[in-house]
């Protein structure tokens, strides 16, 4: 799979890429910094914290994340290296006590999930979180993995935070247990969208349980799809990268249903709905909008398909147009109410990763275009 994604941009589309009009640049350190030191104080749950130590990594990083690194990663880092990271990572499991979720994620299983791959650098094992995932969390009778702990309930969500850490640590672990681990990962992505997908086309936020939300959440959907790319590249750069092609076309398929039915509904200026598909009553929503141009840059450097990029660039041009001078993200969706804008003067910690992710990608995007 690899050298033939790789072999695919030294040979087409470049030009079509150069000559492409209103071309974003990416943020200026200084405004990456305050978006960074933003995000660092108001990320306090489990799946804010763990996004953000994911967000880091990637940016600072690189050779330690799935999408520019290498699997396994380096046996030793370098002086210095990632110590951000490491020290927050550590501060982190320190707290943790016993066995079950890493940090408490409000009732949440998956969200502390997210955390893993972090902490995977910092320690050798997180074989206790992924023993509560896969044997003490409850499940659907085919095997999805709940997000919640007191009930059965699937959301879109639980994507990012725990498929790409089972993938991650089956990466790590190697062998028959690593492969089935691999496996594992890519059957929650199928199963999550078998619950959750409408229409061949957006993912629904919230099923199963006692109560569920239908809407087509931007930021559900930008979960979903972020969390697939992280098992796609995690699985490409394992070991057992062609005993899984099959996986890895599904996935970049799943992808990219997601990503062209979100561009199709994409505003004016550039910005998604909060409510992706309900014009007369959702409003602009910019972390969502910012997490799938993220992903949009990532499919795009994964496949050289270029389809997604001139929305992702409308959307970058937005994020841009949506930042404070201070380095605060406006016109957010509140992450807790799902369904209200954030309040005057209230920002989202999602929403301050997802700038920095897509930064990251269109960083990773040009250089891959300009080899
Ligand atoms: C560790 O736990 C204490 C007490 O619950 C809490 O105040 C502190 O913020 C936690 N630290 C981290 C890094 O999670
Ligand atoms: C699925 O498509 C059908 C036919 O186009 C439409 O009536 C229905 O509302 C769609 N369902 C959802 C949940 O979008
Ligand atoms: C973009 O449009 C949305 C409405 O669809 C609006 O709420 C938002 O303020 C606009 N953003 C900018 C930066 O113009």
């Amino acid at each position: 799979m690899r050298s033939s994604r790789s072999l695919f941009f030294a040979l087409c589309a470049l030009p079509a890429v150069f000559s492409a009009p209103a071309e974003p640049t990416g943020l200026d350190d200084a405004m990456i910094a305050k978006v960074k030191a933003n995000l660092r104080v108001i990320a306090t749950h489990s799946w804010e914290i763990g996004t953000e130590l994911e967000t880091l990594t990637e940016l600072e990083w690189p050779s330690l994340a799935v999408f520019e690194g290498t699997l396994p990663p380096p046996t030793t880092l370098k002086s210095g290296e990632a110590a951000d990271v490491i020290d927050y990572a550590a501060a982190i499991v320190a707290n943790i006590t016993g066995d079950g979720p890493l940090i408490d994620g409000d009732g949440a299983v998956g969200d502390p999930a997210s955390i893993g791959q972090a902490r995977r650098i910092v320690l050798l094992a997180a074989a206790n979180q992924l023993n509560y995932l896969l044997n003490v969390a409850p499940h659907t009778d085919d095997g999805a993995i709940s997000h919640r702990a007191e009930q059965v309930q699937l959301w879109a969500d639980f994507v990012y935070m725990a498929p790409p850490f089972i993938a991650y640590y089956g990466a790590l672990q190697g062998g028959d247990e690593g492969l089935s681990l691999l496996k594992e990962s890519y059957t929650q992505c199928k199963l999550y969208r078998k619950y959750l997908q409408d229409n061949g086309t957006l993912w629904r936020h919230i099923t199963l349980g006692s109560w569920s939300d239908k809407n087509h959440w931007g930021t559900g959907n930008a979960w979903a799809a972020a969390g697939m790319l992280r098992v796609l590249e995690t699985l490409a750069r394992s070991e057992f990268s062609s005993s899984l092609t099959q996986e890895q076309v599904d996935l970049t398929s799943w992808v990219n249903e997601i990503l062209t039915s979100v561009w199709a509904l994409q505003q004016s200026n550039g910005t998604l709905l909060n409510y992706l598909d309900q014009p007369a009553t959702s409003f602009g929503d910019t972390s969502s909008t910012a997490l799938l141009a993220a992903s949009s840059y990532r499919y795009a450097t994964i496949t050289g398909d270029l389809t997604h990029i001139p929305a992702a660039n409308r959307a970058f041009d937005l994020i841009k147009a949506s930042l404070t001078d201070d380095g605060w993200l406006l016109n957010t969706v509140d992450p807790e109410s799902f369904s209200t804008p954030s309040p005057p003067g209230v920002y989202s910690p999602e929403g301050q990763s997802f700038v920095l992710l897509l930064h990251t990608a269109w960083r990773a995007f040009k250089a891959a275009t300009s080899l």
